[in-house]
C-alpha cells in the first residue's frame, strides 16, 4: 500500500518505519527541512533503539523516503496517517494546532479518495473535527473518511512496542474502511478492536490515564511504607501478583514523567471538566505525581542540612532509560532545586546530557558515574539505566566525600548498600 506520514517525530517516524518494513511504500513527511534533510542522511533527530538501523535499512531499499512535499505525498498516497505534535496548553487543553495545519494541508492536496489516520495522541472529538477541517478546505469534490487509530509504544523499546502491541484500536465511521487500515496491521497477528471513532480515541487517554494512577498509587503506598517502616517493593510486589490487578507499574519512585502521561492526564483532565465531570481520580494522580519529586528534594535538604556549598552528584537525567527525552524529567526538578539553594551538580547520563545541556548550562556534566561521584557529599539516582543497577559501590563510595545515596528509582539493595557503608535512602523502603 502507498502510506504517507506526517509529522517524523516519535509517532511519525516509528509508524512510518514499521510500515515500510512490512513491505508499504511510505512518505513521512515534515515541514522542518533540515530534520528531512538529517533523516534523508540516515540520521536521526532522537535516540531510540533499533531505529537508525531500521529506517537506514527500509531507506536504502526504496520503501521509505522522506520530503517536506506534502502536497506530492498526500497525492500519492491512499492512507495518511497523521502523527504531528499535540503538545500541551498553559490550562492543560491540548494544542491542536499542527493537527488542524496537516488537516489544511491534506485537504488543499486531496485528488481522489483517501483514509485519513489520527495517530497523534489527540482529545476526544479530533475525528469530527479533521472531517470539519477537510470539508471546508477541500479544493475538488473529493470523497475521504477519517479513522482513529492510537500508538501505545513506549519510548525506548519503541519498536518492539510497535511490533508487537498487546492490541491495535482502530476507531472507523464504518466496516470497509476500518478492514482497510486494519489490513496494514495484519502480518503483525496482533489482537484487534474495532470500534466507532470517539471509542477508539478515549481508549488511548484511558489507557494512559489508568497507568498514571497505578504509579500514583504505588507512590502513595511507598509514602506510607516509609513512615510505617515497610518495604514498598515487597508490598507492590505482594499486590501485583494478584492478577486482576498485575504487576505492571507499580513500581515506585519520583512519578511519572516524560511527553506522554503528565500531558495526556491533563488534557483527559480537561475534557471531563469541560463536559461537567470533575474526574477526582485522575485529580489525585495528578496532585501525587506533582508531589512526589518535591518530598524527595524535601528528604535530600534535610538529610544534607541544606544545599548550600553541597556538591551533588546526579546519576540520570533522561525522564526514563533507554532514551535521551528530557520532557518532565524529575532531574529538572532536582537540579532547579539544588542550585536554587546554592549546592553544586555534577551529572551524568549515558545518552541525554547534550538535551540536558541545553535547559541546564550552567551544571558540570561527567563523563561516568564515577567522575560525578568524585568528591560529591551525596549521590542522587533518577534514571533508572542499566548501567547504574550493578555499579562497584566500593568504587563509588571511595570517590565521594559523603556517604548519602538518595535512589529515587529503588535500583539498590537497603541491606547491601548499608554494607558498603552509604546511608541509604530509597523511595518507600526501610531504613
Ligand atoms: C507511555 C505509555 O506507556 C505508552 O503505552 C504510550 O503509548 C505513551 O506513553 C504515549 O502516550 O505515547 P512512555 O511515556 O514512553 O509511554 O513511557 P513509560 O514507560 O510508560 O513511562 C512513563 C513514566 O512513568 C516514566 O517517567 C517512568 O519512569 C514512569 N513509571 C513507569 C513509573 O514511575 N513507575 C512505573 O512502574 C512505570
Amino acid at each position: 500500500m502507498n502510506i504517507c506520514v506526517i509529522g517524523t517525530g516519535y509517532v511519525g517516524l516509528v509508524t512510518g518505519v514499521i510500515f515500510a518494513d512490512l513491505g508499504n511504500e511510505v512518505i513521512c513527511v515534515d515541514k522542518l527541512e533540515a530534520k528531512v534533510e538529517q533523516l534523508n542522511r540516515g540520521e536521526m533527530p532522537i535516540y531510540e533503539p533499533g531505529l537508525e538501523e531500521l529506517v537506514q535499512r527500509n531507506a536504502e531499499e526504496g520503501r521509505l523516503t522522506f520530503t517536506t512535499d506534502l502536497d506530492g505525498a498526500v497525492r500519492k498516497s491512499e492512507i495518511i496517517y497523521i502523527c504531528v505534535g499535540t503538545p500541551p496548553r498553559e490550562d492543560g487543553s491540548t494544542d491542536m494546532s499542527q493537527v488542524e495545519g496537516a488537516a489544511r494541508g491534506i485537504a488543499a492536496a486531496m485528488d481522489r479518495y483517501k483514509v485519513i489516520v489520527n495517530k497523534s495522541t489527540v482529545p476526544v472529538g479530533t475525528g469530527s473535527f479533521v472531517r470539519e477541517v477537510i470539508e471546508t478546505n477541500r479544493r475538488r469534490n473529493v470523497d475521504f473518511d477519517v479513522v482513529s487509530n492510537p500508538e501505545f509504544l513506549r519510548e525506548g523499546s519503541a519498536i518492539q512496542d510497535a511490533l508487537n502491541p498487546d492490541r491495535i484500536v482502530i476507531g472507523a465511521p464504518n466496516q470497509i474502511v476500518a478492514l482497510k487500515v486494519l489490513e496494514l496491521y495484519a502480518p503483525l497477528e496482533r489482537p484487534m478492536i474495532i470500534t466507532d471513532v470517539a471509542s477508539a480515541e478515549l481508549i488511548k487517554y484511558a489507557s494512559n490515564a489508568f497507568l498514571a494512577v497505578k504509579i500514583s498509587f504505588a507512590n502513595s503506598i511507598a509514602n506510607i511504607c516509609e513512615a510505617v517502616n515497610a518495604d514498598v517493593i515487597q508490598v507492590m510486589k505482594g499486590v501485583g501478583q494478584d492478577r486482576r490487578i498485575g504487576p505492571a507499574f507499580l513500581n515506585a519512585g519520583l512519578g511519572y514523567g516524560g511527553s506522554c502521561f503528565p500531558k495526556d492526564s491533563s488534557s483527559l483532565l480537561h475534557t471531563a471538566q469541560s463536559v461537567g465531570y470533575d474526574f477526582p481520580i485522575l485529580e489525585a494522580t495528578i496532585k501525587t505525581n506533582d508531589e512526589q519529586p518535591k518530598r524527595f528534594i524535601k528528604k535530600i535538604e534535610k538529610e544534607l542540612g541544606g544545599f548550600k556549598g553541597k556538591k551533588i552528584a546526579l546519576l540520570g537525567l533522561a525522564f526514563k532509560a533507554n532514551t535521551d527525552d528530557m520532557r518532565d524529567a524529575k532531574s529538572l526538578d532536582v537540579i532547579a532545586a539544588v542550585l536554587a539553594g546554592d549546592g553544586e551538580i555534577v551529572a551524568f547520563d549515558p545518552i541525554a546530557m547534550e538535551n540536558c545541556k541545553k535547559i541546564f548550562p550552567q551544571i558540570t556534566y561527567a563523563k561516568s558515574a564515577f567522575d560525578a561521584a568524585e568528591g560529591a557529599d551525596a549521590a542522587v539516582v533518577v534514571t533508572e539505566w542499566n548501567e547504574f543497577k550493578q555499579i562497584n559501590l566500593e568504587k563509588l563510595k571511595a570517590a565521594m566525600k559523603g556517604s548519602h545515596v538518595f535512589d529515587g528509582r529503588n535500583l539498590y539493595d537497603p541491606e547491601k548498600m548499608r554494607r558498603a557503608g552509604f546511608v541509604y535512602h530509597g523511595i518507600g523502603r526501610t531504613s
